[in-house]
């Protein structure tokens, strides 16, 4: 191989490794230094119910579903997940505002779907 093909190789394996990277970094797997804050859901709850954060600092939420799908949706923040079973979503998110924001669940689940609410607090 010519040098300068064996360069053009090794620039796009090198492009492709970082898309890859990009992609799956981005999307399912949370940074070492990152705050992760699990949260599992199940029938017709969250856990923790109260998410307590603070106002500026940055979070990783993990979300997964211990029986079937249910949703994530805080309006105030403007932010929703998807939460299914056997797998965990990512949400990065910065709250910039104090206070409690409720937050509920927004795929149908069944009976208690209506009151499957939880809170997310932020300090300042
Ligand atoms: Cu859980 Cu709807």
């Amino acid at each position: 191989m010519k040098p300068a093909k064996f360069i053009i190789a090794i620039l796009i394996l090198m492009i492709s490794l970082l898309t890859i990277h990009h992609f799956i970094g981005g999307l399912s797997i949370a940074d070492e230094k990152e705050t992760v804050i699990q949260v599992t859901a199940k029938k017709f709850e969250y856990s923790p119910k109260e998410i307590r954060l603070k106002k500026g600092v940055p979070v990783v939420m993990e979300f997964t579903s211990l029986d079937r799908l249910h949703g994530f949706n805080c309006p105030s923040f403007k932010i929703r997940s998807d939460i299914f079973p056997g797998k965990k979503n990512l949400l990065r998110f910065t709250p910039d505002k104090a206070g409690s924001f409720p937050f509920h669940c927004d795929n149908f689940c069944g009976s208690g779907h209506e009151g499957m609410t939880g809170t997310i607090i932020v300090e300042k």
